[in-house]
This record gives C-alpha cells, sequence and structure tokens, in this order.
C-alpha cells in the first residue's frame, strides 16, 4: 500500500474518549435502579472466570457460578442470581461516575474532547424492564450528564445497551430469545429518543453485537448456549436495530443510530489457501452483524451454515423488510487486535502471531489492524465509521503521584497513524476516535482494575478500595496536544 506524506484530519473530526455504563457509573441501586446482569457479577483474573453469584430459593444455599465463553450458565435448580453479603461486585461501584460526573467531565474537557461515549443503563430507566413507565430519576441523571457536556461543547454518542440488560429480562424472558423484549427495548429506545432528541446526536444501539455467540448472557441476558439460542436473540436484535431506526427518524431524523462491531480482522497464519478461507469464515463471524444491521439483509452464508446447524429461526412476517428498510446509518466499532488462525488446528481460536508483540494480557500489538479494518468495512458498506473503542489495557505504576505510562502512549500513536493513513490514503470516511477506557475503568473481561486504559488515573485497586481520586497521566497531556493540533503532532 501507498505510504503516507502527512496526517491530517477531518477539521469536523470527533476526537474523544469511551466508557460504558456497568463499568463506569457505579450508583448501584440507587436513584431507582434495578439490577442489571453485570450487576450479579464478580470480579476475576487473568486466570480466574468472573463468577455469577446466586442463591436456592427452596434451600436457601449460596454459590458461585463460572461465566464460561460459548457456555450456558449452569446454575443448581431453583437457583437465582443474587447479590451475597460480603462479596464485591465491581459493576455496582465502577468508578463513581454517578457522583462525579462533573469532575471527569471536566477532565475530559481539559483534554479537549469533541465527544464522549458513554451508555445508559437499561436499568437505570426501565429497573425490571417491562414497566410501561421510566423511573423518572434516571432519566434525569443522564439529563445533568448531557447538560454538564454541553457546557463544554462535548457531544455524546450514546450506546442504548452496552454488556448489560434488566436482570430481570434475563431470567423471566430468557433475555433476546423471547420476541417480548423487542418490544421492551422498543419503548425504552422512545423514551431516550423523545427525551434527549435535543441533547444527544448519535447513538449506539447494542455494543458488539457480535460478541453474541461468545458471551450470550452478557451481551444479549441470554443464560443458554446453542446456536438456536444464539440466533433467535440475535435475530430479534436486528429486528429491535431496525424498529430503532425507524422510530428514530419518526421522532426526529436528525439524530443518528450506529451498528457497533466487535471486529478483529483475522489472518491466516501462512499462504496456504486453506488457511485463508477459515480467516474468511472467522470473519464473518462477525461481519454477519453488519451485513444484517447496516447492510440490511442475512447473508447467503450464514442462512448456509443455519441450515447445516438445524437452526429455525421463529420469524415475523414483516421482519425481512424491515431489517432491508432500516439499515443503521453508521458503523461503530471496536478495534483493539488481530487474530491468527491455521487449518491445521481449526479448534485454536486464535494462534500467536509470530510478526506481532502482545500486551500483558495477551492480545496483539497490531496498529495496522485499524487501517485493515476501515478499508474492509467502507469498502463493504460505503457508511462513515468512527473508531468507538482502541487502547491498550496495562498494568500502571504511580511514582511520585505521576504515571509515565509511554507504552499507552506509543500504542495510541500509531493507531491515530494507522487512521490517517487510511483517511487520506485509501478515502475512508471516519468519523472520530474515541479512546477506550479514557479514564481507568473496570475491565469488562475480567472485571480487574488493574488493566487499565485510562489516560486519567482512577486511584482503586479489584476489590474497590482506594480514594477514586483522579490523575493525570502522561497520556492525557499527550492526547490533548494531538487534539489540540487536529492529529498533527503525535
Ligand atoms: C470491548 C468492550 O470489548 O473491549 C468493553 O466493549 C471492554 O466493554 C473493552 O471493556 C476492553 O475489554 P476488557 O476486557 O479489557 O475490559
Amino acid at each position: 500500500m501507498t505510504e503516507r506524506k502527512a496526517f491530517r484530519f477531518p477539521e469536523n473530526f470527533l476526537w474523544g474518549g469511551a466508557t460504558a455504563a456497568n463499568q463506569y457509573e457505579g450508583g448501584g441501586t440507587e436513584g431507582g435502579k434495578g439490577l442489571s446482569v453485570c450487576d450479579v457479577l464478580t470480579g476475576g483474573s487473568r486466570t480466574r472466570k468472573r463468577q455469577m453469584t446466586w442463591i436456592n430459593r427452596v434451600t436457601d444455599e449460596t454459590g458461585y457460578t463460572e461465566l464460561r465463553p460459548r457456555q450456558s450458565l449452569a446454575l443448581p435448580e431453583n437457583a437465582e442470581p443474587a447479590l451475597l453479603d460480603g462479596e464485591y461486585y465491581p459493576s455496582l461501584k465502577g468508578v463513581d461516575f454517578y457522583h462525579r460526573y462533573k469532575e471527569d467531565i471536566a477532565l475530559a474537557a481539559e483534554m479537549g474532547f469533541k465527544a464522549f461515549r458513554m451508555s445508559v443503563n437499561w436499568a437505570r430507566i426501565f429497573p425490571q424492564g417491562d414497566e410501561e413507565e421510566p423511573n423518572e430519576e434516571g432519566l434525569q441523571f443522564y439529563d445533568a450528564v448531557f447538560d454538564e457536556l454541553k457546557k463544554y461543547g462535548i457531544v455524546p454518542l450514546v450506546t442504548m445497551c452496552h454488556y448489560e440488560m434488566p436482570l430481570s429480562l434475563s431470567l423471566n424472558y430468557g433475555g433476546w430469545t423471547d420476541r417480548r423484549v423487542v418490544g421492551f427495548f422498543e419503548r425504552y429506545a422512545r423514551v431516550l429518543f423523545t427525551r434527549y432528541q435535543k441533547k444527544v446526536k448519535y447513538w449506539l444501539t447494542f455494543n458488539e453485537i457480535d460478541n453474541i455467540a461468545n458471551f450470550p448472557l452478557i451481551c444479549a441476558g441470554v443464560p443458554e448456549y446453542s446456536p438456536q439460542a444464539v440466533a433467535q436473540a440475535a435475530h430479534h436484535m436486528f429486528v429491535a436495530s431496525a424498529k430503532t431506526v425507524k422510530l428514530k427518524n419518526e421522532i426526529n431524523p436528525d439524530m443518528m443510530v450506529g451498528q457497533m462491531l466487535a471486529y478483529m480482522p483475522v489472518y491466516g497464519y501462512s499462504c496456504s489457501p486453506k488457511d485463508q478461507l477459515l480467516a474468511i469464515d472467522r470473519e464473518r463471524d462477525a461481519l454477519f452483524f453488519s451485513d444484517v444491521q447496516v447492510g440490511g439483509y442475512y447473508p447467503a452464508y450464514k442462512l448456509k451454515e443455519y441450515e447445516r446447524n438445524g437452526v429455525v429461526l421463529k420469524t415475523e412476517a414483516e421482519d425481512f423488510e424491515l431489517i432491508r428498510r432500516y439499515p443503521c446509518e453508521f458503523i461503530g466499532f471496536s478495534c483493539y487486535k488481530s487474530m491468527c488462525v491455521s487449518a491445521g488446528q481449526p479448534e485454536k481460536r486464535n494462534l500467536k502471531n509470530p510478526y506481532l508483540e502482545e500486551s500483558e494480557w495477551g492480545w496483539t500489538i497490531d496498529p495496522d489492524c485499524l487501517r485493515l479494518t476501515l478499508n474492509e468495512l467502507y469498502d463493504r458498506y460505503r457508511k462513515p465509521l468512527w473508531i468507538v473503542e482502541n487502547g491498550l489495557g496495562a498494568e500502571d505504576t504511580v511514582e511520585n503521584g505521576k504515571i509515565h505510562d509511554q507504552y499507552r502512549i506509543d500504542y495510541l500513536r500509531d493507531s491515530v497513524k494507522s487512521i490517517a493513513d487510511a483517511i487520506n490514503l485509501d478515502g475512508v470516511e471516519v468519523m472520530g476516535l474515541t479512546v477506550w477506557g479514557w479514564i481507568d475503568i473496570i475491565s469488562a473481561g475480567t472485571g480487574e482494575m488493574k488493566k487499565r486504559y485510562g489516560l486519567v488515573y482512577v486511584d482503586m485497586d479489584d476489590e474497590g478500595h482506594g480514594s477514586l481520586d483522579r490523575i493525570r497521566k502522561d497520556s492525557f497531556y499527550w492526547y490533548q496536544k494531538v487534539i489540540r493540533s487536529e492529529g498533527t503532532e503525535l
């Protein structure tokens, strides 16, 4: 590919940072919030999976069940997820944005943010999920947050469902496997659009919808793992996505609804055609979701796969027409790393790539993955793109009140260069970059605090102890300079 001559970014490029309510907001059950799926998860680590805690309603016995990727949640009979005394639940506390949003937004403004990605916690608006009326106190909280952002001219980018849903919808309906959840989500979307149409222009429906097969519970409130359950839940989410776009057009077409995809380029380990075929197959695990939500159609490769696996979707007559007529208008995606596969070892979902270094958590460090992703998605859909998550999770050390995180600066600098190349050399339309976890928050994967992505340090440990004070890291000043120079000073 052609080499770059300069780094340039469009004047209206939306520089900023990203967060999610279940990892950031906290506020437990204050303000009338109900429990959401992540609230009953404990912390974990690199080697220990996060667990769901439960109580047996008949025997009063309590216990822990590991959340394993691509497996059903195995709770004993009569057991229900519940909070246990003495246990620490990272999502309930987050890093206390609920009480500190003014301080945090002031820091974002100091860095020069143009955009602030956050999510609304569905259970703060509809505590059980299936009520007729929303929780006014929850709505007021987000009003206050959006007003604070406006004070600094920062544009919110709001995810409607970021790895959570009211726990009660998961328990009583099986999450998105139940068609009625489409209606509950529609009601939720109507409330958000009506209330915030003057304050929020950019919306994302479901965070990393393509992770549903890996984490059905967190992505879609689905406790059961089976190809049938996952496909049915995904179908309902597609219908809800189309209905959300339609609703937005009716309420205020100036708003924009985007899709949110977790995308990782997949490389064939060798130049063997078999490795390349497997790589295409694995990329389709993600692209299927954008083909439907953005392309507006169910792709042939997925229909064939369903046929092979005996998956039969329950659909309604209008579904496919809705999906075709109301695609998402832009694509927000997360991209942190790439994968590598070999047809000789198909059971391994990712092999070590000999050309790339890895982070402390084993994620490849591959700045080219951004340019590759931007090109792949733009060529396929011709819709504007927004890198809504990218960053480096690493352990930080505080030395005399300072955090010298050159490793994070290096990672982000290479990311920014890769985006600049996609814009300037390839002509990709990129709306913005919101760096993941711009302020340290709980890790989604491990529930840890020590896996830090932030440009701002938060004084808290894995058990929730600490002053919660915010400290500017070296990367804070670096990003401030990048934004001020519109990406020319890296
Ligand atoms: C994305 C999620 O998958 O990656 C975020 O949308 C998550 O919620 C981020 O935090 C980083 O993953 P982790 O496991 O390091 O927090």
